[in-house]
Parts: structure tokens; sequence; C-alpha cells
């Protein structure tokens, strides 16, 4: 099923595994990708999500790195910067109430979503990853017990597969509409 009409920010996006080593991401940049993320909407406004923000050689990124799973500590090396979204998931000490606690997860990938929209524009490719010792994150930068580590999501630009010594992959395939959109009834395909 093509998506050519789709806007080209979402068309052209895809999760590349080979970044370019030399790219690097300046701070209006990251701040303004870190604004789309702040921007998203959110279950009553509650806004329930933090960033862990670290740019390729710094602290915060290295930290990070040290946590990744084998399968992604060759290719996140080569990225610009990672974001690792955080949401919260039990009242703070001083919380008398948490409305829509139960919908932070939801809102937290959804910043990743507008992130990823927001990189698209500025010619950049993002990569989210799962794929890294969560636990480990949230004690080395101190994660609250009432937030959870989320995932991470690698920014950066495109590099050339002919150079790299990183392997990059076939760009993935879907599911036709028919399998995942409903009406009438649960498994009837819109039509
Ligand atoms: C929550 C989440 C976790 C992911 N974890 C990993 C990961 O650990 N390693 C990896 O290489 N890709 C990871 N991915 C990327 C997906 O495999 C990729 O988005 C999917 O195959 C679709 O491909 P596309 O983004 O190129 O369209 C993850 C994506 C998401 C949204």
């Amino acid at each position: 099923m093509p998506h050519d009409e789709l806007t080209p920010y979402l068309r052209d996006r895809w999760s590349p595994r080979v970044f370019d080593p030399t790219h690097e991401l300046a701070d209006d940049e990251l701040r303004l990708l870190l604004q789309a993320a702040r921007w998203s909407p959110s279950a009553g406004n509650t806004q329930r999500w933090a960033f862990l923000v670290g740019r390729r050689g710094d602290a915060t990124f290295t930290t990070i790195q040290e946590q990744l799973s084998k399968g992604n500590a060759g290719w996140v090396a080569n990225v610009s910067a990672v974001v690792v979204v955080c949401f919260q998931t039990g009242a703070a000490p001083e919380d008398q109430e948490t409305p829509y606690l139960d919908l932070a997860e939801y809102d937290a990938g959804q910043t990743a979503a507008h992130l990823t929209v927001q990189a698209a524009s500025m010619g950049l490719h993002v990569h989210q990853f799962a794929g890294f010792d969560h636990e480990g994150v949230a004690a080395a930068f101190g994660v609250p017990d009432h937030w959870r580590v989320a995932t991470g999501v690698a920014i950066g630009r495109v590099g050339d597969p002919a150079t790299s010594e990183v392997h990059e992959k076939k760009r993935s395939e879907r599911k036709p509409l028919e399998e995942i959109a409903y009406a009438g009834s649960w498994g009837t395909p819109f039509a």
C-alpha cells in the first residue's frame, strides 16, 4: 500500500541505523526538538513527561551509552543526540491527586512522535530504541521511584551505508489498513 501522498515529513520518515558520525546538532536545533516534544498534547494538559538529553560525547550521552543493549550500541554511537523519554507512574509525596496518571505513558509516546516530525522538517532522522537497561538508566540519573524510563530517541543525520561499519536494515512494511481500521464492529474493515 503506497503512502506517497502523506506529508513528506511522514512519508520520508524511517528509522535509520547508519548515522553520520561527523554531524553535530546545534544548541538551537536541540532546543527546538525539545520544544516540539514539550508542546505535545496530553490528557488534561498534565504533561507527565521528562527528558534526559545527551549530545554525542557529553557525560549524559556517555552514561546512556553504557546502558545500551549489544544490538543498539554500535549504531547509537554515531547519532548526534539522544533523548530518553520518561513518564510519571505514581504520586509524588506532595501530590494530593494524580489525575490522568493512567494516560501518562500514552502522552509520553506522543512527545516522541512530535519530536520526530519536527526533526524531519529539519532534515534530520530519528530512531527510537527500547533496547537498553532501563533500570540502569534510572539509577544512573536518579530518576525518582514514581517515574519510569520509557524509550530512547536517537537523533541525527543519515549517514552513508557504503562507508559505515554499521549494517543498514531493509525498510519496514506495515499491516494493511483493513487489518487495523474497523467500523461497525471489531474486525470489520473500515470501508
Ligand atoms: C518504542 C520503540 C522501541 C524500539 N526499540 C528499538 C530498538 O531497541 N532497537 C532498534 O534498532 N529499533 C528499535 N525501534 C525501531 C523500530 O524497530 C522501527 O521503528 C520499526 O521497525 C518501524 O520501522 P521504521 O521506523 O523505519 O518505519 C523501536 C521503536 C519504538 C517505537
